[in-house]
Formats: C-alpha cells, sequence, structure tokens
C-alpha cells in the first residue's frame, strides 16, 4: 500500500497523491488553477489512474494554493478566436470523470467559478469550506458555460437559480450552495482532510451521475414564468448584451430536451457568443481592470504608506462620498467643513445614503453604525496631524485649493499623503503650494463617490512613487478600480468628457433635439445621454470650470453657447429642477420648450445653419470627439496604455462594457473608418477636428490602438 502523501509522477500542473484508499488530485496551475491546456487533461489521468488502481476506492479532487478552479483560461479564448488553437477540451473530459466507477468527491475552497464549477459538478460529490463560492460568471466576458454548466447546474440546484447564476454571472456562497443542492457538505476545519474523510463514507456506494438527474428540471408551468421574468430582467439590466439571452436559452434547452441535446445547444451557443465582438470587449475589459494596476516603473515592491487614518475637508457632493469609502473601510475618517450648517448637511446625506442601503437590504443597522461611527466633523484642522491621508474636495478654484494646501503641509505630519479631489485643475500648481510636492497627487473621484467604482489617480511631477504605489493600493482597499493618470486639464477622463460634451452642444445648436442626442447615445449602450448626464452631475460644475479655464479660450475656435447661458438662467441641472431638461418632484425629466427657443434663438445669433441630424451622425460625433482626444492623451503619457483610458471610461462614464471602451470601440470599426470620419468633420467643422497623429499614424499603418498598447 502506498503511504500517505506519496507523489506519483504526472503533468506539471496536476499532482496525484494518495492518502491509504483515497486518491487525491490536486491541480496545481496558479495563482488561480485557470484550466489551462494540459489542466482538465491532468485531472482526467489522475481519475482514470485511480479508475485502474484496485486499492483506490474513492478520489477527491483539490485545488492547490488559494482555491479551488477560477474556470477556464481566458487567455485561451483569443487564440481560440484567432484560429491558434482548437476548442476547449473541457466538456468531454467532463463526461470521462462523471463515468468514474469510483465516487469523485470535489473539495473546494476559495473559488469554484465557470470552468471550475462544471469540473465540480462532473465530480459525484461537492464539499466545500465555508467562505467558498461558486458561480458560473461566464456571462460577464461575453460567453456562457461552455462544458455542460447550463446543464448540470439546473439538474443540482433547480431551474430558477441555474438562470440566475448562468444568465446574471453572481456567484453564490458556500451556504446557499449547500441550501440549493449544488454542496453535499460543508466542511469545518482542514478541507483535504474533511473531503477525504467524506470521500471514505461514500466508498462503495452508488455514485450519481448529474447529468442522469432530472428530478429539479421539469414544472414546465413555474419554469416558463422563470425564463420570462429572466428575459425580461436581462433585457433591463443588461441592455444590449447578448450573452445573457443566450445563457437563458441553453437552461432552457436543458427543460426540454436530453443532456447530449441540451450540451449540443449550448456548444453552439458558446461558439457564437466566443467569437462574437462583444465577448472580445469584455475579455478585454476583464484584463484591463488587472493591467491598470501595473505602473512600468512602480515595481510591485515599491514602499508604501500604511493608511490608518484619514481625513477630507468639505462635505460638499464629493466629500460626503469620499469620507464614505474611508469608513467602508474600516479607516476612521475626519471631515472638516467651514460651516456648522455644511457639516450637518454633508453628515445628514451621508446617513441618508447608508439608510437608503439599509432599508434596500444590502447593510444591516449595525453595519450602518459602525461605520457612522467612523466618521467624525469638525470646523478646525483638529486631528488633522494625525491622519496618513488629507484629501481635498472643496470648490473647484486654484486660489482656494492652494490656501487649503498651505493650510494643511503646516499641519500634516510628514508621510502624510496630500491628496486633491479636483477635476481639472494642475496638481504641480497645488503642490507648489506645500514645501513636500513629493507627498502630493490627485485622487479623482467620481459622482456619486461613495458609488462610482473608478478612482483617477493624477501623477504630479514630484509625486513620488511610494505615494503612487500607496495610492494604488488603497483603490484596490476602497473598493475601486485606480487608474493613473498625468497631469493636464481634466487628466484623462474629463479631458475627454469635454470633447464628447462639445460635440453633444455643437449638435443641438446645428438642428437635432436634446432628446435625440440623448437617446442616440442611450441606444448606444451609454447609461445616459451627455445632457441628461450634464443635469445629474450639475451644470455649473462645468460652468465654474469654464470660468476658471476663459483666458485659454483661443478666438475664433467654436464655443458651445447653451450650457452657460442655462447656468445664467439658474439652471444647473436635477438640483434646481431644470437644466436641459425640466424635472418633477420626482425628477422625472421632461422636454422644456423654453432651452428649445434658446438653442435655436442662440444658433440664429451665432449663424449656424440648422439641420436634420442623423443618430449615426450623433453616434460618430461624440464617439470619435472622445476616440479623437484619447489618442493624444496616449501619445502624450497622460494615459500609459489605451486600455487604461477606456477602463476609464467603463468605470467612470457608463460606457457600455460590451463595446470594451472607446479606444477598444475604435478598434472594432478600424481606425482606418474612424480616421476618414474625422476627416470629414475637420473639413466641415473646422480646427476642432484636427486628427490627433497618433490616430493618424496607426490608421495608415493599418494597426489598432490595442497593437499600440502591445509595443
Ligand atoms: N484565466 C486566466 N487568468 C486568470 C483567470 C482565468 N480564469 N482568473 C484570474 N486570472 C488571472 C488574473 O488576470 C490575474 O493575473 P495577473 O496577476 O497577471 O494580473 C491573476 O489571475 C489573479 O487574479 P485577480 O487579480 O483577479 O485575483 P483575485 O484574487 O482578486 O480574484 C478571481 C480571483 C475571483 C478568481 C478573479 O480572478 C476572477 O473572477 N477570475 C475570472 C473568473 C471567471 O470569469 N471564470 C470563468 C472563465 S470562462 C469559463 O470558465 C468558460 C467555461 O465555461 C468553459
Ligand atoms: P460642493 O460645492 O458640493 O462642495 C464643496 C464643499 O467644500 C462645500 O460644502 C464648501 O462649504 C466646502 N469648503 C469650501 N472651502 C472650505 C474650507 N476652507 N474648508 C472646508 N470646507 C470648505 O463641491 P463638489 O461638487 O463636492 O466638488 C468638490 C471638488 O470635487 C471640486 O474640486 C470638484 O471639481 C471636484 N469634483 C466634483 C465632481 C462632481 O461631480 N461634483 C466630480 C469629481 C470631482
Amino acid at each position: 500500500m502506498l503511504k500517505k502523501g506519496t507523489l506519483l509522477k504526472m503533468s506539471e500542473l496536476v499532482k496525484y497523491t494518495r492518502d491509504g484508499n483515497v486518491a487525491i488530485v490536486t491541480i496545481e496551475n496558479p495563482p488561480v488553477n485557470a484550466l489551462s491546456p494540459g489542466v482538465p487533461e491532468g485531472i482526467l489521468e489522475g481519475i482514470e489512474k485511480a479508475g485502474a488502481d484496485r486499492e483506490v476506492g474513492a478520489i477527491v479532487v483539490i485545488g492547490g494554493g488559494r482555491t479551488f478552479i477560477a474556470g477556464a483560461d481566458i487567455k485561451e479564448f483569443g487564440k481560440i478566436t484567432a484560429g491558434t488553437r482548437p476548442r476547449l477540451t473541457l466538456y468531454p473530459a467532463l463526461l470521462k470523470i462523471e463515468d468514474s466507477k469510483k465516487p469523485v468527491v470535489m473539495a473546494i475552497h476559495g473559488t469554484a467559478f465557470g470552468g471550475g464549477l462544471e469540473v465540480a459538478m462532473a465530480g459525484h460529490y461537492r464539499v466545500a469550506v465555508a467562505s467558498a463560492q461558486v458561480g458560473q460568471p461566464e456571462v460577464k466576458l461575453g460567453i456562457i458555460p461552455g462544458a455542460g454548466g447550463t446543464q448540470r447546474l439546473p439538474r443540482l440546484a433547480g431551474v430558477a437559480k441555474a438562470v440566475e447564476m448562468c444568465a446574471f454571472g453572481e456567484p453564490v456562497d458556500a451556504k446557499t450552495a449547500l441550501a440549493c443542492g449544488i454542496l453535499d457538505k460543508i466542511i469545518d476545519g482542514d478541507l483535504l482532510q474533511g473531503a477525504v474523510k467524506f470521500a471514505r463514507e461514500v466508498t462503495g456506494k452508488l455514485a450519481y451521475k448529474t447529468r442522469e438527474r432530472g428530478e429539479k428540471l421539469h414544472d414546465a408551468g413555474r419554469n416558463e414564468t422563470v425564463f420570462a421574468v429572466a428575459r425580461e430582467h436581462a433585457r433591463r439590466t443588461k441592455r444590449g448584451q447578448t450573452a445573457p439571452l443566450a445563457a437563458i436559452e441553453a437552461v432552457e434547452v436543458a427543460t426540454r430536451g436530453s443532456f447530449l441535446d441540451g450540451c449540443d445547444r449550448e456548444q453552439s451557443l458558446f461558439q457564437e457568443c466566443l467569437f462574437s465582438t462583444q465577448s472580445k470587449a469584455l475579455i478585454h475589459a476583464f484584463f484591463g481592470e488587472r493591467m491598470v494596476a501595473k505602473i512600468p516603473d512602480i515595481p510591485k515592491d515599491t514602499k508604501t504608506y500604511d493608511i490608518k487614518k484619514a481625513a477630507v475637508i468639505g462635505a460638499g457632493t464629493m466629500g460626503g462620498g469620499i469620507a464614505m469609502n474611508y469608513a467602508n473601510a474600516g479607516i476612521p475618517v475626519i471631515i472638516k467643513e467651514t460651516t456648522q450648517e455644511a457639516l450637518d448637511k454633508g453628515f445628514a446625506i451621508i446617513k441618508k445614503n447608508y439608510q437608503n442601503s439599509v432599508n434596500k437590504g444590502k447593510l444591516s443597522p449595525e453595519t450602518m453604525q459602525l461605520r457612522l461611527d467612523k466618521v467624525t466633523l469638525g470646523l478646525t484642522y483638529g486631528g488633522f496631524e494625525q491622519a496618513d491621508i488629507i484629501v481635498e474636495a472643496v470648490f473647484e478654484g486654484m486660489a482656494l485649493k492652494k490656501q487649503i494646501f498651505s493650510e494643511i503641509d503646516k499641519i500634516a505630519k510628514p508621510e502624510c499623503i496630500l491628496a486633491s479631489n479636483t477635476s481639472t485643475l494642475d496638481i504641480d500648481e497645488i503642490a507648489s503650494a506645500t514645501k513636500r510636492p513629493q507627498m502630493v497627487i490627485g485622487h479623482h473621484f467620481f459622482s456619486p463617490a461613495n458609488v462610482m467604482k473608478l478612482l483617477e489617480i493624477v501623477r504630479g511631477k514630484a509625486t513620488s512613487k511610494e505615494v503612487i504605489a500607496t495610492s494604488m493600493g488603497l483603490a484596490k482597499k476602497l473598493n475601486k478600480v485606480g487608474v493613473l493618470a498625468g497631469n493636464c486639464r481634466g487628466f484623462i477622463g474629463n479631458r475627454m468628457i469635454h470633447c464628447y460634451g462639445r460635440e453633444a452642444q455643437f449638435l443641438v445648436e446645428e438642428g437635432a433635439t436634446v432628446e435625440q442626442v440623448d437617446t442616440a447615445l442611450y441606444d448606444f449602450g451609454l447609461a445616459m445621454g451627455p445632457l441628461a448626464m450634464g443635469d445629474l452631475a450639475g451644470l455649473d460644475v462645468g460652468w465654474r470650470i469654464r470660468k476658471e479655464f476663459k483666458h485659454l479660450e483661443k478666438p475664433g475656435v467654436r464655443v458651445p453657447l447653451v450650457a452657460d447661458q442655462l447656468c445664467e438662467m439658474g439652471r444647473y441641472g436635477q438640483k434646481t429642477g431644470a437644466g436641459w431638461y425640466k424635472y418633477d418632484q420626482n425628477r422625472t425629466p421632461s422636454g422644456d420648450p423654453v432651452v428649445t427657443a434658446l438653442i435655436e434663438k442662440l444658433a440664429r445669433g451665432a449663424g449656424i445653419e440648422r439641420r436634420t441630424i442623423s443618430n449615426d451622425e450623433i453616434v460618430d460625433r461624440t464617439i470619435y470627439a472622445l476616440v479623437n482626444e484619447g489618442a493624444r492623451i496616449l501619445e502624450e503619457g497622460i494615459a500609459l496604455r489605451a486600455v487604461d483610458i477606456d477602463i476609464v471610461y467603463l468605470n467612470g462614464y457608463g460606457f457600455p462594457v460590451w463595446r470594451g471602451g472607446p479606444m477598444f470601440y475604435a478598434d472594432t470599426v478600424g481606425l482606418t473608418n474612424v480616421l476618414k470620419k474625422i476627416q470629414e468633420f475637420e473639413k466641415r467643422h473646422g480646427e476642432l477636428w484636427a486628427p490627433a497623429p497618433l490616430l493618424k499614424k496607426l490608421a495608415e499603418q493599418g494597426k489598432t490602438f490595442a497593437s499600440f498598447d502591445a509595443t
């Protein structure tokens, strides 16, 4: 008999050991045990080896390191669609694993996601530690489960749960997985020991194949409602995306025919999705979110500061939300204001935001209290001397910001990071008000700051690497996606949005209606149109910025006419009940003839020819304005990579993730086509449309922004 832990030679990626009469197949493909080539084969080889070994009665499959299996190797998908590797081999391997005559116990910790859950479901039993999660997140990559997941999951968990998991991609915890039948047992203590014990208990017993179970599939009346509700929900919450609907279809087939018929349909839907542009865009976004954390000149081992206490200046729209992020992360935060009234107002909004989460069942009242307890309020800088980071969020004005920075420079401890939430101003000039420009950085949150995922981290010319590395790590701690930007007016996001908003306004001046502009871009997939977004953010924010930069306007270059006039009329958007739209008490917008008349008057006064404008022109003018400015930003090194720009737009501006971001979208249209349009716009509208040199160069060379990133 083999001794406990004896290692038999197998693939590098999968190890085979024995503990008495239980074979242990361990996947060793760090960091997340993805099913890279060799892994499915290795698992199967282990099962077959155990099958052939007369001394083995049962088999445990377990993940080495931090997790079970995080799914198929996503890097392989690009190779499949490029034709450089054949289809995935997982599906047939799972049929063979399931055919094992000896019971296979899947032992789960960390995550069993995608192909990982599909592997687990091909076992005869599943046990897990309480902290484990299981899920079919494929739709987040624009695909559906492709190794029988849509067919096995409804057999284990029931149709409603399977539809929810496959179509919406959210994982479930071990407790839920146990309750709905995905798991057979939760193991307290050591997973491997518990799984081996479990395997001994089931040795010699009849092993159920998931694919032969049918008892949860056939409640025709109920299923019909489940599918109808799921489709409606997918159309609403995953607007424009094809994979969720494909996933629902695949589960529906499971309820109508045999397992193999279902797998056939699943396979063809999987292939269709995999080759779609949507899937390529979503995979680009998945790797992009991880890529932005990598900064070429800042090594992983750069020293970071410990952020244990924070302070925020200003309790307005942004300051309150920023403070909530710290409180949510368990970091005590002081907020300073100028008046008790402003402080009370800011704190009341924080409380209301938390209360809303409690009312929706997203937060317990106890957690709300714990978070509120992390927030202290003040009218002076008292307590700031202990802060590890101070975030300034006062009005957008250079003089005020410099005054604040010179004040905090005198109070803050030497290793305290001084961050500004400015949305446009020069970080170097702000830093010049201090004696420690190396500690000054931009932390540009997006409104509402407690909700939006993006944190633009703006590097000044003196900002130290330690401060940047700390900020990138802090973003993660605050549950944000941190993207590093260079210092220029508006950084990445707002510099580009300025061009987009400009075109949206020009379009209404030229004859499109406010509603048409917003609807065209909403239909393109944006969370909301640009003019409605302006009303939500507050038109006065841009107005204030334009005043700050008025001196930089070039004579003779066209500027939008309407927004400033709306502000002069006190129409700041939703907060004043009127902006581009008028709003009722429930903030429902409706078109306003006053605005139409104003637009017509201003256009006439400026001699702008009014004409019929197509929705295609609206999309091209606004989105290509983003792309053209994005190309300049890239060439100047303000963004490290095109994908960084995409991640900014996906996480901060409601750009549809299934289009991959503006730069990826331009690649899918083809840069030559984009350039051609931009050159047409230049002929018609003048110098604002001069093509960015990088765009021109890449288009002429037949290249893409992705190829630029790869160099
Ligand atoms: N394939 C390839 N690489 C993967 C991967 C995967 N499935 N999952 C994670 N990685 C990589 C990441 O890119 C990252 O690489 P990097 O260090 O070079 O940047 C590294 O593994 C660590 O990942 P994270 O930084 O995301 O680590 P976390 O601990 O924060 O999160 C996780 C771990 C929850 C597993 C998260 O990585 C995740 O959600 N991964 C994707 C899971 C997924 O979508 N699975 C389904 C794949 S499709 C499929 O299975 C099809 C099947 O039905 C046939
Ligand atoms: P706001 O007007 O809502 O709040 C600013 C607050 O700062 C006010 O409550 C004011 O009383 C307070 N304040 C002014 N001087 C102060 C001082 N000396 N000490 C303490 N508090 C002081 O402004 P908002 O919108 O929160 O903007 C703040 C900053 O965030 C600006 O730089 C803005 O550009 C930036 N920003 C704004 C976004 C938005 O959508 N509103 C988005 C991202 C950044």
